[in-house]
């Protein structure tokens, strides 16, 4: 008996059974380790359940007072390190809700009636990934204000531009930089979209049928800062699409990152020679006295793998759950929150790393000397001689493989030896530069300094707007 009373003390729901849980039990079920994370949000949650509470006449204006009290004196535990979490109460909703009844003795029992833990942790986890967006979205924010700054201190330095990792036509290093400003801009259009989703409040709903007492959940809602509330019960304690949105922005985003990963990584390597990372974010070889590795970009490189595991994880998790709550939705936590922290941290670093890296010109110079990228400029020019550009192209296809044959740049050919593939090239060819060939892409979109100066000056308007 004395051992059954013991039991009753401990577990909330302790009620109907007979026999203590076992421990192994215990130590498998329990999210205490992980779910802690979201303390704030639930005693936040608490309190305005509580005031909700007050306002449906199912507690007194005192008992309210008591359940606040003592669920910010919890809060205050909790924030200096003085909270026992216990893994027999299993979860952060009983950690706390069992903490409340020993401080405010047996009203703090009344805080948990028309609730559910299952209404409760979507509201916690909604609660939770709307502050930490804002913070995402703040650090997204800085990372592009770098690659604002990046393109607007280099815009005089040409580089090679790629196609199939072959060289293909010059472009402006500042129009290169400005294409992870937009795939970064996107990832914060997404981010902002999938915060609609992510702001519903779902407290009300009980278990699954929805709470058995007339509770004003505008008011519940208007308490927590929603502008909306779940519409049905049986949707809103099992509905984990946010979680799965959020991680596709995640992953969406470190894809863009871990292709800016290769990139740094390839152009920091002696073959290619365009950029050096800073020392501080770099390591050397153990073994290799010479080396510099580019740790950070193969780390987050590496790192994005998780993030598109964790998406697949939840979308998993999902795929064959009857409605409404079942237990596994407690498995949507740690790869939230790995995500979450995982691409806190890869943009922060990056935001950092990007503000030291240096720009090697002559060896972007070198690199456009190799690679004949001004055949595309040669067959415009003949086009512009009215020439069909498949001939063009047959023509210039024709005088680079000279080049190759003899050794030459494009820039070391003389009018005679033009000419010999073609009788409209003129003397006005010789002044084909690779500047000349930037500001002919003068189109919106294109690598013309006029084009990314436009682009800058549109992008600067509106990072100043509030
Ligand atoms: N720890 C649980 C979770 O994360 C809380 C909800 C538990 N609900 C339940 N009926 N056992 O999902």
């Amino acid at each position: 008996m004395a051992e059954k009373k013991g039991q009753l003390k401990k577990k909330l729901w302790g009620g109907r059974f007979q026999e203590k849980t076992r421990s192994s039990v215990e130590k498998f079920t329990a999210s205490i380790h992980f779910d802690r994370r979201l303390y704030r949000q639930d005693i936040l949650g608490s309190m305005a359940h509580c005031k909700t509470l007050h306002r449906a006449s199912l507690i007194s204006e005192n008992e309210m007072k008591k359940i606040i009290k003592g669920l910010g004196r919890i809060l205050r535990e909790i924030e200096s390190g003085k909270f026992k979490f216990s893994e027999a109460a299993e979860d952060i909703h009983m950690n706390i809700e069992q903490r409340l009844i020993e401080v405010v003795g047996p009203s703090g029992g009344k805080l948990h009636t028309g609730r559910s833990r299952n209404d409760q942790v979507v509201l916690d986890l909604r609660l939770y990934l709307r502050d930490e967006m804002d913070e995402i979205a703040a650090l997204m924010d800085n990372l592009q204000e770098v690659f604002f700054h990046l393109a607007k201190d280099h815009l005089d330095v040409i580089m090679p531009g790629y196609t199939h990792l072959q060289k293909a036509q010059p472009i402006l290093f500042s129009h290169y930089i400005l294409a992870y400003y937009e795939m970064v801009e996107r990832d914060k259009s997404r981010l902002a979209d999938l915060f609609k989703r992510v702001n519903v409040m779902p407290l009300g709903s009980g278990a699954l049928a929805g709470a058995g007492f007339s509770f004003d959940r505008e008011y519940t809602a208007r308490l927590l800062d929603f502008p909306e509330v779940s519409q049905n019960s049986l949707d809103a304690v099992s509905d984990r699409d946010f979680v799965i949105e959020f991680h596709s922005f995640a992953s969406l985003l470190m894809m863009h990152l871990s292709r800016l990963s290769e990139e740094l990584i390839l152009w920091s390597s002696t073959e290619f020679g365009f950029i050096e990372l800073p020392d501080e974010f770099c390591t050397g070889s153990s073994m290799m006295p010479q080396k510099k590795n580019p740790d950070i970009p193969e780390l987050v490189r590496g790192k994005t793998g998780r993030v598109f595991g964790n998406l697949l994880s939840a979308l998993t998790m999902m795929k064959g759950l009857p409605l409404a709550y079942n237990r596994d939705l407690q498995e949507d936590k740690e790869p939230l929150f790995l995500t979450i922290d995982l691409i806190k941290s890869a943009v922060s670093i990056y935001a950092e790393l990007l503000s030291g890296i240096k720009v090697n010109r002559p060896m972007m110079l070198q690199g456009l000397k190799k690679g004949y990228l001004l055949s595309t400029d040669l067959a415009d020019y003949l086009v512009s001689k009215k020439v069909p550009f498949r001939e063009a192209h047959e023509a210039v296809g024709k005088l680079v493989r000279y080049c190759m044959d003899h050794h030459k740049h494009i820039e070391d050919l003389s009018l005679k030896e033009y000419r010999e593939f073609s009788k409209f090239f003129e003397k006005d060819i010789l002044d084909l530069t690779l500047s000349a060939s930037i500001e002919k892409r003068d189109v919106i979109g294109g690598t013309a300094t006029s084009q990314v100066l436009k682009r800058l000056e549109k992008l600067k308007k509106s990072r100043q707007k509030p």
